[in-house]
């Protein structure tokens, strides 16, 4: 089994490298190779079963991906992106590397009959917007109301159609937004969703930028790395017609990730939260979906978190 992963060097990216090198096999054959393709160097594991290289490249470019593709792998993981916030200051990156790009992988296996090479693709709850009803599901329209939400709808379609005709066997997976992130706080709007568990349970001051009743659609980003080696698993004539579904997170508000937060860490680790209205993230993440129906993922055999607690305990585990 050779499989590809594009944003390799990302946060998923080094989570799925791990896992699949831990699980050694997909799709029940041994796994043999793994090229990791980033604009960043990857980092190489060791592993003497199983070939690892890093190819550090700009998916952009015309024909980046050509030798890649010449070694035709069964499975193609596509991580790399520019994310939100980026893609709306800069259209023509955003364009580029999140939809130009995508429709050249998918030409390039076009060109080499990887009909049945499995692509899975890392959508987003950003492909959905506008007046959305209180509970979504799959058949909810999508109107995204960002570039990179408008960027990662176009690739849905475009893969959907490309599996429709037989071109190769996509596979897309809408991720809710994912907590507890490790590490530092970020740029994006939904950093503070992790930032209000992580932070004090590390000792430090997170602030609160939302009204408390705010909901959110969450995973962890175990379960995400699990959907991920599911997706490459999940029989192609199962996910028709149309290849693209949200992943079962789970529906949480602020008022619950504090109360988990006063549970797990104690009244001294509440006490770090300050909280400190910000207009601008309020105006952003009031537009994001927070109730779904999931029961297709499910169907299909995707798990997700059973609760924030759960959540929490992984997190826990993992720093320690
Ligand atoms: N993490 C989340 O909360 C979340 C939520 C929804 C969707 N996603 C999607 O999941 C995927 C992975 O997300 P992540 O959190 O690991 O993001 P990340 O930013 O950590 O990783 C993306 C990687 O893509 C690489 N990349 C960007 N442009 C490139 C280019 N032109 N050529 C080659 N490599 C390039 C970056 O160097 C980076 O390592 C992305 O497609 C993202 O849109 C993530």
């Amino acid at each position: 089994m050779h499989i590809v992963i594009t944003g390799a060097a990302g946060f998923l990216g080094q989570r799925l490298v791990a896992r699949l090198l831990a699980r050694g096999e997909l799709k029940g054959q041994p796994l043999h190779r793994l090229t990791l393709v980033d604009q960043v160097e990857p980092e190489l594991p060791f592993s003497d079963a199983v070939e690892v290289e890093g190819l550090a490249l700009d998916i952009a470019e015309p024909g980046a991906l050509d030798e890649v593709l010449d070694a035709r792998p069964q499975v193609i993981y596509h991580l790399a992106a520019v994310v939100s916030s980026a893609a709306e200051e800069d259209l023509d990156l955003g364009m580029e590397v999140n939809f130009d790009a995508t429709r050249a992988l998918l030409d390039g296996c076009r060109e080499r009959g990887l009909a049945t090479t499995r692509l899975v693709m890392a959508s987003s709850v950003a492909a959905y917007g506008g007046d959305l009803p209180a509970v979504l599901d799959d058949m909810t329209a999508l109107q995204p109301q960002n570039s990179y939400g408008t960027q990662k709808a176009m690739c849905e379609l475009l893969i959907n159609d490309y599996s429709r005709r037989g071109l190769v066997d996509g596979c897309v997976l809408r991720l809710p937004t994912i907590i507890v992130r490790p590490g530092r706080p970020n740029a994006a709007a939904s950093s503070f969703a992790s930032s209000l568990l992580r932070e004090p349970l590390n000792g430090e001051e997170a602030v609160c930028p939302v009204a408390a009743e705010l909901a959110l659609f969450v995973m962890s980003p175990g379960k995400v790395i699990e959907a991920l080696v599911h997706g490459a698993e999940v029989p192609g004539e199962a996910l028709a017609p149309f290849r693209a579904f949200m992943l079962p997170g789970i529906t949480v508000s602020v008022a619950e990730m504090l109360e988990t937060l006063r549970r797990v860490g104690g009244e001294q680790a509440l006490a770090l939260v300050r909280h400190e209205r910000d207009p601008r993230i309020e105006a952003i993440v009031a537009g994001w979906p927070a109730r779904f129906d999931s029961r297709r993922a499910r169907a299909l055999g995707f798990g997700g978190d059973r609760d924030l607690d759960e959540i929490v305990q992984a997190f826990l585990r993992e720093r320690a």
